[in-house]
């Protein structure tokens, strides 16, 4: 029996700032309305034909597999989260393996949203804990621009999101009070419609109906959100299982050292932090610069909060993320 240690950090966002007054020019809303409801300045969008899902990710990775120490032959496996594949299927797994010129390694597609990075690394955590695999490469990576509506009749949605990749290298730790502690996962497909793109999708509207209506008003491949249902439901979650994570550990919130929530919104955020109590240096945020970037935002802040020197040896470290399906999740980590 083993623990997984995060060796390695790492994360990419494109160039391209979006910010709230570009996005005023093309959509019916304003700097002041989404700084208000979401803290959100700017964000980042990639240019289309130069970068996917999959070469951020791959930008990412290659910071964090040379933080770790490790070579790329090193890797055993590959687990990637996005909501965002490059293609419908294969998933971008594969593409990681083909792409880095891994040996043939297995790699795992996670398709939880904004929870896909603490169910991946979840995953892989059981696989080290096993003594299956000694290194895993984690990966959240997120393109979303090319897929909202940049209508007003969007709006509610695409302020809000933005693209980004964020890494991780999992490696095999023999001391067992160190490294990620225990992690918890949740869901309640019962709201799977308050947070959806529909099509393309077997069960329902696939491409060639969406061609043959040719229906103006089709939004079924839009993303749709049910937004106050979705923030009232994500504050509660988000205490439930880090409250879940510090019982059973045997840690209570004065044991926290840093918290990195999923970044959905920064006032779900403040939330959290004034029902926990904790100072502003206590909940890393970065919502601000880069929007909602489901899959990634989690290794994102993680590695900025990392690089800033903010996570220190020894640190009680908790990852929590909330988001479509419903799902939710967290990680406790001693760093
Ligand atoms: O990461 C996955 C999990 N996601 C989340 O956790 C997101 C949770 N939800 C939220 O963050 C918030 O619900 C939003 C930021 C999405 C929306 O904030 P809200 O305070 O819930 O606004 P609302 O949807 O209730 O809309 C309020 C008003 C409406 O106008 P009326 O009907 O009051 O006249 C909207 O039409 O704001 C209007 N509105 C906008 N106005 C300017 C909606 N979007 C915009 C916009 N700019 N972008």
């Amino acid at each position: 029996m083993y623990h997984s240690k995060i060796s390695g950090l790492g994360f990419y966002v494109p160039d391209n700032i979006v910010t709230n007054d570009d996005l005023s020019k093309i959509i019916d809303t304003n700097d002041e309305w989404i700084q208000e409801r979401t803290g959100i300045r700017e964000r980042r969008h990639i240019i289309r034909g130069e970068d996917t899902t999959t070469t951020i990710g791959v930008k990412a990775a290659k910071i964090a597999i040379e933080r770790s120490g490790i070579v790329k032959d090193d890797i055993d496996f590959i687990v990637f989260a996005t909501l965002s594949s490059d293609y419908y299927f294969p998933g971008p797994g594969v593409l990681v393996q083909r792409d880095l010129g891994l040996k043939t390694v297995g790699a795992l597609d996670v398709r939880n949203q904004c929870s896909g990075f603490v169910y991946a690394l979840s995953v892989a955590d059981q696989y080290i804990k096993t003594g299956m695999y000694k290194n895993i490469l984690v990966i959240g990576s997120e393109v979303h621009s090319v897929g909202l509506d940049m209508t007003s009749r969007g709006r509610g949605v695409s302020v809000i999101f933005g693209d980004g990749a964020g890494a991780a290298i999992l490696s095999r730790e023999e001391d067992l009070t160190k490294g990620i502690l225990s992690t918890h996962l949740h869901s309640e497909g019962e709201h799977a419609e308050e947070l959806i793109v529909k099509a393309p999708g077997m069960g329902g509207r696939w491409v060639s109906d969406i061609l043959s209506d040719n229906d103006p008003d089709d939004e079924s491949y839009l993303p749709h959100m049910n937004g106050q249902f979705v923030f009232k439901n994500a504050v509660v979650r988000f205490a439930e299982v880090i409250n879940e994570g510090l019982l059973a550990n045997n840690l209570t919130v004065s044991d926290i050292d840093m918290l990195i929530p999923h970044q959905a919104n920064l006032r779900i955020s403040q939330f959290i932090q004034q029902k926990f109590s904790l100072k502003d240096d206590q909940v890393y945020n970065n919502i601000q610069r880069y929007g909602n970037t489901t899959a990634a935002s989690v290794p994102i802040a993680l590695t900025e909060a990392w690089e800033q020197g903010k996570i220190k040896s020894g640190d009680i470290v908790i990852l929590a993320a909330f988001g479509s399906g419903f799902t939710w999740g967290s990680v406790i980590i001693r760093w």
